[in-house]
């Protein structure tokens, strides 16, 4: 999918919603959950043994697999942070992403920086229809728990220069999840210019992410990274800048990447402003799915 300009976003936004690849809707009750950095195998063209990054990852598929058999029930959603497969093509990634289809519950997919298979976003959206999303450049809507609506509704969001803004009408008591990659970011060891010019396309996905769920009259949002959006001891970046002043409230931003107890620390985490921000690497959770709705 090429990335779409305001313009043709103001086009799309005649069509009916639910006629958009990505924004469809579950029932009331379902339940959100996220998981990043399941660093899967199953192919058997494919020698990556995560045991090697330690006792943690023992038997990491059949403990994760366990858990979110136990906690995530069919009409739940569970977003998968990126970093989902070794594969190198797409083909090779079949083994893995079938075995994620086979989990319960709906899936939304962001892409990681080992996600080297992912290509050809419209393709992969035809691989199993409104139950595997392959998250890129737009976003998918969901009914709101009522806990969250009556908490959500007495924000005084307003609208920021530019951004247009919808009338009350369909979907516009949904939540919805938005997303990408994200980056490394300035300050880190060896950041340089490809970084930089990386970094800034990644602020335009997921402001197009944004835009797209305020087109389709989301009054909420949870925003999906691979990356952490800001790491200490600064914790602000030009990702929390664009969160935290989105006119549609940005409630949760759920993110992984971040491996080892040490890595860990680094990462933004709790309350910020109006805004919670949780670690949800697989190897953090334990491998058990973060309930975060
Ligand atoms: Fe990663």
């Amino acid at each position: 999918m090429s990335l779409m300009t305001r313009s043709s976003m103001t086009k799309s936004r005649s069509r009916s919603m639910s006629s958009l690849p990505g924004n469809e809707k579950t029932g009331n009750n379902s339940r959100l959950f996220a998981i990043g950095d399941l660093h899967l195998s199953f192919s058997n063209l494919i020698d990556k043994p995560m045991d090697v990054f330690g006792a943690a990852w023992h038997d990491h598929t059949a403990r994760l697999e366990a858990a979110w058999r136990e906690d995530v029930a069919p009409g739940d959603t569970v977003i998968v942070l990126g970093d989902i497969s070794w594969a190198l093509k797409t083909e090779d990634a079949m083994p893995d992403l079938e075995w994620i289809h086979a989990l319960p519950g709906r899936k939304i997919l962001l892409r990681g920086n080992h996600d080297l298979w992912w290509h050809g976003i419209t393709n992969l959206n035809t691989l199993w229809p409104g139950e595997m999303i392959f998250l890129q450049n737009n976003c998918v809507m969901l009914d709101r728990p009522a806990a969250a609506r009556a908490t959500v509704a007495s924000v005084d969001i307003g609208i920021a220069e530019g951004v247009p803004s919808l009338p009350a009408g369909e979907g516009s008591s949904c939540i919805a999840v938005c997303g990408s990659r994200g980056w490394g970011l300035p300050g880190l060891e060896d950041y340089g210019k490809d970084d930089e010019k990386i970094l800034a396309r990644e602020l335009i996905r997921i402001r197009m992410s944004f835009e797209a769920a305020t087109l389709a009259g989301a009054d909420a949002i949870v925003c999906a990274l691979h990356f952490p959006p800001a790491i200490g001891p600064a914790f602000e970046s030009s990702f929390t800048e664009l969160i935290e002043s989105w006119p549609t409230p940005v409630t949760q931003v759920v993110y992984g990447h971040l491996h080892t107890p040490s890595a860990f620390r680094k990462g933004l985490q709790g309350e910020h402003g109006s805004v919670r921000y949780s670690l949800a690497s697989a190897d953090y959770l334990g491998f058990k799915p973060l309930r975060i709705l």
